[in-house]
This record gives C-alpha cells, structure tokens and sequence, in this order.
C-alpha cells in the first residue's frame, strides 16, 4: 500500500456559465495540472463526477468526452454519480485505486450545470433534483428538497430548542466567509435579520438559508507518495476517507436528526487517520440548508448533540473561532454545482493546509476534514486531509 497525496487543484468561479461542460471542466482540469505539474497524457485513469447531465443537458456519456477534451483519450474513465456526494465519491475511489498500486496519477473531478443558463428555471431545476429522493414513497408527495431538510432541521428544533436565529447565523457565518472567496457564487454579507425576512422556501428556511443553483466545475490530481516526489506540485496528504449510506425513505430513518451515515462515515475516517474531530483545524461541510450544518456539526463529533446552532450563533464554527466551518462561504455562499461539490471541498482545503488560502486562511491548520452528503442525508462520503511533515 502506498499513501494518497492530492499534488495539484484547480476550480472555476461559482456561479452563471454560458458554456458546454467540456470547456467549463477543462478550465479547472488545466489549472489542477498546473498546480501538479502534470499534463494530459501523465495521467493514468479518470474518475469522475456529474450528476444530471442526462436530465439538464441531454449528455450522459460524459467521461471519455471530457477526457479527449483535456488531452487524456484512451485512458480508463469512469463515471460516479451519487447525487451531492457524486465527486467525493469518485474521490474515495480514485484514492483507493492508488492506496493499491493501480493507478499513479489520477484526475479526479466533477462538473455540472444547475442554473437558468441550462434553459431550467427554479421550478423545472427542483423537479430535477428531487428525483434524488424516493421515487415511490417522497417524489409522490411533492416532496423537494429544501422540504428534506426543512423535515429533519424542524425535529431538530423540536428536540433541542434550535430557533430560526440559530439557523441564520449558519447563513450570516458563511455568507461573511463567502466575501473572502473570489470563486464564491455570493461575494456580499447579511445579516440575521435580513434571513428572517426573506421569503419562506419550505418553513422553517427562508430564501438565504438555502444554497443557491450553481454551475462550475472542481478539479484535484491525485498520486501515490512516490509519484508526488517527482512532481512539482505542493502535497497534502490523504489521511482517510470515510463513506456509509443510511436507509431511505425518511420515514425509515430510526432518528431523523442523527443523519447516520455521517456519523457512520466520519468514525471510519477518523479511525483510518488515526485522529479524532478533537484533532481537525479546518472544516468544508454540506450546507446545503442552514439546517444541514447544524446537523452535520454534530454527526462529525465538532459539538455535542444539540449543540449545532448554537456553535454558529456564539461564532465556534466562526473563521477566528474554535473549529472553523465553512471558510470557503460554503455552499450557501460559494454555490453548489451538485457533481462539482465534493471535490471544490478538497481544492478549499489543499489551499487551507497549503497556506494558500488568503483572507480567510486558518491559521497553522494541520488536519483537514471536507463532509459531503448526498440525497436525503442517504449518502455522505468524509475525507481527511493532513499536512505532510
Ligand atoms: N442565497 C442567496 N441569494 C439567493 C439565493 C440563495 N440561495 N437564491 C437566489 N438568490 C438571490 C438571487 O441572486 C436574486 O438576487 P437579485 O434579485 O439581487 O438578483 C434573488 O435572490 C432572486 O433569485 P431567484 O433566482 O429568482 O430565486 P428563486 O426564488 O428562483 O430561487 C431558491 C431561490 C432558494 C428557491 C433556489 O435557489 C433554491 O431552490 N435553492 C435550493 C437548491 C437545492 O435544493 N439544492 C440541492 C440541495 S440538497
């Protein structure tokens, strides 16, 4: 077995793109093999992720098209598609093809479309993405998924007093970092007052505590530890990857606020690292909703139960504070190009151990943790990131 290193990273702005997805990955692919110092035809295999292309763009034979276009044709290419979660996992896949010797250096990367500029408002685009949830006993009911999360952050408020301050200030927080990212989908700050009076989506969130639709694209090579030595690109080490699946429909669920596949997915992580959540710097999580870090702060061990919107309404979770969350502006602020999320992560977070973050750079972060969830808290895949002493 030898160690996974991530050498190169590259992503686009966060945002509207009038482009065909091979020219919009391509531009985070060449900035990833720049940072390597790699090119297309150094690169043994493709792992790949996009969501929806099949129902937002009529492509669904993606992987080989985006590998010619980047100077990569003939190598193997393969596909993931896991909803949110669908470059993470082509991550953990692509780490685990080198960890045996399969592969040296690896692309991994994701991209997609989701905005108006796919020629799907709002209401055609949320349609599109609740075919994540339960074809039989959710899509049905009309069930989208700002109501997902508005489902489980409700019995959240319920069971632990959680109030709609506590979730804006999960959008305050991260709207703020947000102005410190310049591929950040929203460059401007709020305030707890203007989240209260936006316009209801599905109650409890209100416009701002909901992630925007988002087009982009994120790129990372990965190599073996020898690989890396002969490269030019800074490493970061690959310190463990977890990935779990909880049961679905919802009403299946055994406690609606555990989201157990993050639990599930982070004990593995920290165990393969050798670590625990005591020992992470810096974290990129899946905040879809404000109400999805609340609960996912708590299923990765940052807080005790219960404790989710009050790390954001003291500022734990702040840039300054304790453990911060979401430095990138999160998807609430940076944006969510679904199969572009996982790994837009792990760029956040190479640059973070790096020391490349600017403004909104952690300061001596060591241990790095990207949580990245997919469908109805069904899916989570939780990588961890370390500098290389
Ligand atoms: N956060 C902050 N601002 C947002 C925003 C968001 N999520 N969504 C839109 N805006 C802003 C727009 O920039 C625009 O601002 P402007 O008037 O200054 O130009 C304004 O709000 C209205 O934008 P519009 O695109 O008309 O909003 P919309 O009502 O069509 O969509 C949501 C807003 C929140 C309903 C939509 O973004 C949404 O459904 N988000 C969730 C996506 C999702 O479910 N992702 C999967 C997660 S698992």
């Amino acid at each position: 077995m030898t160690d996974a290193q991530i050498v190169g990273v590259g992503m686009t702005d966060f945002g509207v793109h009038e482009r065909p997805l091979p020219e919009l990955f391509a531009d985070a692919a060449f900035e990833a093999f720049d940072d390597a110092g790699v090119d297309g035809p150094d690169v043994d295999a493709f792992y790949f992720g996009n969501a929806m292309g099949g129902q937002t763009e009529d492509d669904t034979h993606l992987a080989p098209t985006l590998a010619s276009h980047v100077g990569m044709a003939g190598i193997p290419c393969q596909r993931y598609e896991d909803a949110c979660a669908t470059s993470s996992n082509a991550f953990k896949h692509a780490v685990r093809a080198v960890e045996a010797g399969q592969h040296d250096v690896v692309l991994v990367g994701g991209v997609e479309r989701c905005t108006p500029a796919t020629g799907l408002e709002t209401p055609a685009m949320t349609s599109v993405f609740a075919t994540a949830a339960h074809r039989q006993y959710e899509q049905p009911t009309g069930l989208t998924f700002p109501g997902v999360f508005a489902l489980l952050t409700k019995r959240h408020m319920h069971d632990h007093g959680t109030t709609e301050e506590d979730l804006a200030a999960v959008a305050v927080k991260n709207h703020r970092h947000g102005t410190m990212n310049p591929r950040a989908q929203f460059g401007k700050e709020t305030t707890v007052e203007e989240v209260l009076e936006g316009p209801i989506v599905a109650d409890p969130f209100h416009l701002m505590d909901c992630c925007p639709f988002s087009d982009g694209a994120a790129a990372a090579v990965v190599t073996s530890e020898e690989a890396a030595a002969s490269l030019s690109g800074t490493p970061v080490g690959v310190a463990g990857v977890g990935h779990a699946t909880d049961v679905v429909p919802i009403a299946d669920k055994a406690e609606l606020t555990a989201t157990q596949s993050a639990r599930d997915a982070a004990a593995q992580a920290y165990a393969e690292a050798g670590i625990t959540a005591d020992d992470v710097d810096v974290v990129e999580l899946h905040d879809c909703f404000t109400g999805a870090e609340v609960l996912a702060v708590e299923a990765l061990g940052l807080v005790d139960d219960g404790e989710g919107g009050t790390a954001a309404a003291e500022g734990w979770t702040a840039l300054g504070g304790e453990i911060p969350v979401n430095p990138s502006g999160g998807l609430k602020a940076k944006g969510h190009p679904i199969g572009a999320t996982g790994v837009a992560q792990l760029v956040e977070l190479t640059e973070q151990l790096r020391g490349e973050a600017g403004d909104r750079q952690v300061d001596d972060a060591t241990h790095a943790l990207a949580h990245n969830l997919g469908g109805d808290a069904a899916t989570t895949v939780v990588s961890v990131l370390e500098v290389i002493a």
